[in-house]
């Protein structure tokens, strides 16, 4: 298949940036969409042009690392899908992609595609640790969780923090992924004992980032690969106010 890209490029965070036209040309339906960057970017350097610049990692739809925009869509058009996911099957011959970094005041541009997600590590890295007693292995059974309760927290635990919640959001609100950390432990007996404190500098850090607030679009939901419900949302506040209740 043939195609025609319009790719965001953009030197460095100074640079204004502009979208760029490629033709990407005998594209095998059966290559994802960046395998399919991959080939463009083979062509650009044989010519000795710069390669469009991406990230990726796993290319499994597990790490987190690819994200961008295809055609307004972060992940682009197929739902609970990461980019590095998306095959070409999913596209016509003769379509037209516009691919943009993901953006939000709390993302600057490195460089294209790539985007600098410092910000989100650092609410990450404020939610800190869990309590545990170090030692022998503890037996699977000691602590007994309910199967409602482990099917919530994985549920909450899927988010694989690239941050398509973010971009999508118009008010660039971390919500949705500060809330995905926060309640997968906070729904689990080991993670109650810091689930008070936790909940408080994750929420606090998140503001400190520039991350905006939820105001209810949903889009974070729709965009998300891992499908995380905004009832984790819910959940963040819960927990906040109780936290709160007890300081
Ligand atoms: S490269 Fe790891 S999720 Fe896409």
């Amino acid at each position: 298949m043939n195609l025609t890209l319009y790719v965001w490029r953009q030197e460095d965070r100074n640079d204004k940036g502009r979208l760029v036209q490629y033709e990407a040309r005998d594209i095998s339906r059966d290559v994802s969409f960046l395998e399919m960057l991959d080939i463009v970017n083979e062509g650009l350097v044989k010519k000795g042009d710069d390669p469009i610049s991406f990230d990726s990692d796993c290319r499994e739809g597990i790490c987190g690392m690819c994200g961008q925009v295809v055609n307004g869509v972060a992940h682009g058009p197929r739902k609970k899908t990461t980019v590095c996911q998306l095959h070409m099957r999913h596209f016509k011959d003769g379509d037209t992609l516009y691919i943009e970094p993901f953006r939000a005041r709390a993302f600057p541009v490195i460089k294209d595609l790539i985007v600098d997600r410092t910000a989100m590590e650092k609410i990450i890295e404020s939610g800190g640790y869990i309590s545990v007693h170090t030692g022998g292995v503890p037996d699977g059974n000691a602590v007994l969780i309910a199967k409602r309760d482990a099917d919530a927290a994985m549920d909450a635990a899927e988010c694989i923090g690239c941050g398509a919640c973010i971009a999508a959001c118009p008010n660039g609100s971390a919500m949705l992924f500060t809330a995905a950390k926060v309640s997968h432990l906070a729904m689990l007996p080991q993670g109650r004992i810091e689930a008070g404190s936790r909940v408080c500098v994750m929420t606090e850090e998140m503001l400190k980032q520039g991350f905006g607030n939820c105001s209810n679009h949903y889009e974070c939901e729709a965009v998300c690969p891992k499908g995380i419900k905004v009832r984790f949302i819910a959940k963040l506040y819960r927990e906040f106010i109780k936290a709160k209740g007890n300081l």
